[in-house]
């Protein structure tokens, strides 16, 4: 469903936007947002986490929105799991990718999942093992992310040495995918460079998605440097929402209507029709009011004469 794509964007700000507000983001909600995103042609859509309600009580509705997502023709459904008990729970629903998050910073490992990184890993054996015994067709995509890969708020600098022995770990273990985050916005394009080139080599022709937030202003300049690597899959989300409970001074991530745009304008097919998507940012206004919303397409509107990749035919 994504082939004809040259590079595939995925909406997170259902999951990352939404866990760390207190205010209950409605399920009839969240789903019109994914069905108006849908159609606004965007592919994958991280739709909710499976974590324990009683920690983020955001989720609790995580079966409802992900059946609505389910029904949506031509949508790749992507959740988030912690742990073994989350994946079974994404693979019971059959869901079509799962993200795992596994933090190359010890410290934010310990507070986000509240385990060690190795325990982390082990568990990562234990889901594929999982995966790999359900029955063909009933097997998600299983994404190896690296979270806290390109600096930590409690530990600072990361070492690249220890982001590719994460990701070789998971590799190993079986990633289908591999994803590197820079949770709280650290990243600079050359620490990007410097950072994918060396998980690239080390875990051969493994996709390595990108995720970056853009707390510095730096988010769509390390969009630039991983395409330059070679990266083809983005994650970021509507008007920029987001951030990590486990994660102080993180903002939002990198705008997903920007995102689009430069790379729309870079003459690289997303699938999105860039003024429908927009639009969909009145979903998020109108049920989060007081919330800044970020954006400087929507801020400003196309350039004069902009033809799009809609309009070219592309
Ligand atoms: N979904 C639903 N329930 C779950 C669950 C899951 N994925 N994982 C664990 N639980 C339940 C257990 O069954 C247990 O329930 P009980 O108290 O009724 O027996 C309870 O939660 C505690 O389980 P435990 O395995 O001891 O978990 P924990 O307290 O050590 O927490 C995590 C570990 C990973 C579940 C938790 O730290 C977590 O969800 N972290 C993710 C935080 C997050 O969302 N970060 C932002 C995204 S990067
Ligand atoms: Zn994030």
């Amino acid at each position: 469903m994504t082939t004809d794509l040259d590079v595939v964007v995925c909406e997170v700000g259902l999951r990352d936007g939404l866990q760390m507000l207190d205010t209950f983001f409605p399920t009839a909600e969240k789903i019109a947002w994914i069905e108006a995103e849908r159609a606004a042609g965007v592919p994958e859509i991280e739709v909710t986490s499976f974590v324990p309600p009683k920690l983020v009580p955001q989720f609790v509705d995580a079966q409802e929105v992900v059946e609505a997502a389910l029904a949506l023709p031509d949508l790749t459904v992507v959740a988030l799991m912690p742990n073994l008990k989350g994946a079974e729970r994404g693979v019971a629903l059959g869901v079509h990718k799962l993200n795992y998050v596994l933090s190359v910073s010890r410290t934010h490992n310990l507070k986000n999942v509240r385990r060690e990184r190795e325990e982390s890993i082990a568990d990562f054996h234990r889901i594929v093992a999982m995966v790999k015994s359900q029955p063909e067709g009933r097997r998600p995509v299983l994404i190896g992310g690296l979270s806290s890969a390109l600096g930590c708020s409690y530990e600072g600098a990361i070492a690249t040495d220890e982001v590719v022995r994460c990701a070789v770990a998971l590799a190993e273990a079986g990633a289908d995918e591999l994803m590197i985050a820079d949770t709280v916005g650290y990243a600079d394009p050359a620490l990007v460079r410097k950072t994918f080139k060396a998980v690239q080599a080390a875990v051969g022709p493994l996709p390595v998605n990108a995720h970056f937030h853009d707390t510095r202003g730096l988010g769509l300049a390390n969009v630039a440097a991983a395409l330059d690597c070679g990266v083809r899959r983005f994650e970021a989300s509507l008007a920029g929402l987001g951030g990590c409970q486990f994660a102080p001074g993180a903002t939002g991530n990198i705008v997903m209507d920007d995102l689009c745009f430069m790379l729309d304008a870079m003459g690289l097919r997303t699938g999105v029709d860039l003024e429908k998507l927009v639009a969909v940012r009145e979903i998020i206004a109108r049920n989060l009011p007081g919330t800044a919303l970020y954006g400087g397409l929507a801020r400003s509107g196309l350039p004069r004469h902009y033809v799009t990749a809609v309009q070219r035919g592309a």
